[in-house]
């Protein structure tokens, strides 16, 4: 399966911090938002991953993550030229995704949780479409899932005035190779964008979209506000403070899944010595888990 992380969008909403640099390479205390999407993709399995950026930080994001062999990996750059929705990236990402089978994770979406692993690595071949489902206290603000009582899918809409559940739908969709000809059939929204949410109606309509509901373990974080980064980066320190592990540590992840060896992480460890961070790889090697 192929992965790709969009993290385009102007962040307008965190102005000033995101005038002059991505949204997604703010730190979520001691790292850049994009590795929490990115490790999530690569504990699925997923080594070969598009990165859609705005022209402008594209560079950067290059110049963070590079060409993915540092990890195993294979990354690739596209740039969207203007936030058109999330849809577009099954457009811009066509001939990456090759007719493959695609997991589309945003950019600024961070999951932490046991068992996000296995949700994530059970998903990886969909007959159709899968989603997921969070419940949440403001529904409004996502796209929201209604679900009938046998647990079949009633009805799928962006940011509803009046929701019809507390079921969100997490940044994180699984689709077959249709979703590129779906997301080039689709009008924009009243917002002006081609929504995802419009292509997981189609695979509804189709009888082909699975929505897992994300157990209660699970935490989904928002970046979104001023306040929503600040707990994100407070919950990620208070965990790895506590327990002594990292969250979103991709290096980590690619070590373990065995995409790199113990010298490629020591060779990662060594750039971030002076953080503390490449000691925390260092520890890996020398406890050998
Ligand atoms: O976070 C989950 C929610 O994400 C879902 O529940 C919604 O169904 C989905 O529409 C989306 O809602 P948002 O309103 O939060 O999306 P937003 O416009 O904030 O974009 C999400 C991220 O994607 C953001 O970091 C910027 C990036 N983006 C957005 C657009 C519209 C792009 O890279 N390109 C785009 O064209």
């Amino acid at each position: 399966m192929k992965g790709i992380i969009l993290a385009g969008g102007h962040g307008t909403r965190l102005y000033p911090i995101t005038m002059a640099i991505s949204k997604q390479l703010m730190p979520i205390y001691d790292k850049p938002m994009i590795y929490y999407p990115l490790s999530v993709l690569l504990q699925a399995g997923i080594r070969e991953v598009l990165i859609i950026t705005t022209p402008r930080d594209q560079e950067a994001f290059q110049g963070l993550l590079g060409n993915g062999s540092d990890y195993g990996c294979s990354f690739q750059y596209v740039a969207q030229e203007a936030p058109r929705g999330l849809a577009e990236a099954f457009i811009l990402g066509e001939s990456f995704i090759n007719g493959e089978k695609v997991c589309m994770i945003l950019g600024d979406n961070i999951f932490y949780g046991d068992s996000v692993e296995k949700m994530a690595r059970q998903s990886t071949d969909p007959d159709g479409g899968i989603i997921f489902a969070y419940q949440v206290a403001d529904p409004d603000r996502y796209g929201v899932v209604e679900f009938a009582e046998d647990g079949q899918v009633l009805s799928i809409e962006e940011k509803p005035q009046k929701p019809r559940s507390n079921y969100a739908i997490p940044g994180i969709y699984f689709y077959d190779h249709e979703a590129v000809e779906i997301a080039k059939s689709l009008q924009p929204s009243p917002r002006g964008e081609i929504e995802i949410t419009d292509i997981s109606r189609e695979y509804l309509r189709r009888g082909k979209l699975q929505v897992k509901v994300l157990d209660r373990g699970v935490a989904w974080l928002d970046t979104g506000t001023f306040d929503s980064m600040m707990r994100a980066s407070t919950f990620v320190e208070a965990i790895e403070q506590r327990q002594g592990i990292k969250i979103g540590c991709i290096e980590e992840v690619a070590w373990r899944k065995g995409y790199i060896d113990d010298a490629g992480l020591r060779r990662l460890a060594e750039r971030t010595l002076k953080s503390g961070y490449g000691e925390y790889l260092l520890g890996l090697l020398e406890r050998g888990a």
